[in-house]
């Protein structure tokens, strides 16, 4: 016969159980689907977290910059939680750049660039599942159709050296661009720090 220290136990374990198995596919998932070798067109990522927004303006690159203009760049949630609480990205990861058109050069704060229209969509993910031979396991990905107007509904990786290769050579932190994107620079391994207004210091 269980007293009731032990009975207390075994529903304190069944709890305990029972968390993990609802937390865990959750924490596990990934916010992205391919199929038949495609990564589908990601949704809802302006809910994501945001991270940065370089800007490579077309006048300032002979009229034609390669990834046009303004870059919103967004890491998904989950992601987003293990960067800030291990320093690393996880596998699954997916980071969204939304490009975004220069719209006027002048507003009454003063000249400068500010953002027009959405001109396209691509997104690197993290997948040793999916990309087991790709440096790092990340593939890179466009949905902007040519003429930057509409995007498409899926899109197969871009080979090595279109895209991997420069992010292999000149990105801060496995393959990502985080010397541009304060929010994954300060983030790392910051634990609550990364989400803001937690400390004074700005750097
Ligand atoms: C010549 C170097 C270079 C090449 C080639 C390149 N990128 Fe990048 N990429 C960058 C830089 C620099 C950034 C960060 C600053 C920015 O967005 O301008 C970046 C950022 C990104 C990001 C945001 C996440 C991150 O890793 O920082 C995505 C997504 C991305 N690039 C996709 C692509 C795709 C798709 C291709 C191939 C068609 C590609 N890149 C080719 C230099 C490159």
């Amino acid at each position: 016969m269980m007293n009731n220290i032990q009975k207390l136990l075994v529903f304190i374990s069944a709890g305990v159980v029972l968390f993990f198995q609802l937390m865990v596919p959750a924490s596990a998932g990934e916010l992205y689907s391919m199929n038949d070798g495609k990564l589908e067109r990601p949704t809802g990522y302006r809910e994501w977290v945001y991270v940065g927004t370089p800007v490579t303006p077309n006048d300032m690159n002979n009229g034609k910059a390669a990834f046009p203009e303004f870059h919103n760049v967004y890491i998904d949630p989950q992601s987003w939680d293990h960067w800030k609480n291990t320093g690393e990205f996880r596998d699954g990861t997916i980071l969204v750049k939304e490009l975004v058109g220069v719209g006027t050069k002048a507003a009454v704060s003063g000249n400068g660039y500010f953002q027009g229209d959405f001109v396209g969509l691509e997104a690197t993910i993290k997948s040793s599942e999916h990309f087991p031979a790709e440096p790092g396991n990340w593939a890179y990905f466009s949905f902007s159709t040519p003429d930057h107007k509409s995007l498409t509904d899926s899109a197969s990786a871009f080979p090595k050296e279109a895209c991997n290769a420069c992010h292999l050579a000149s990105a801060a932190d496995d393959f990502v661009f985080t010397q541009h994107y304060p929010v994954l620079r300060m983030g790392k391994a910051a634990g609550a720090e990364a989400t803001g207004g937690v400390t004074s210091k700005l750097n």
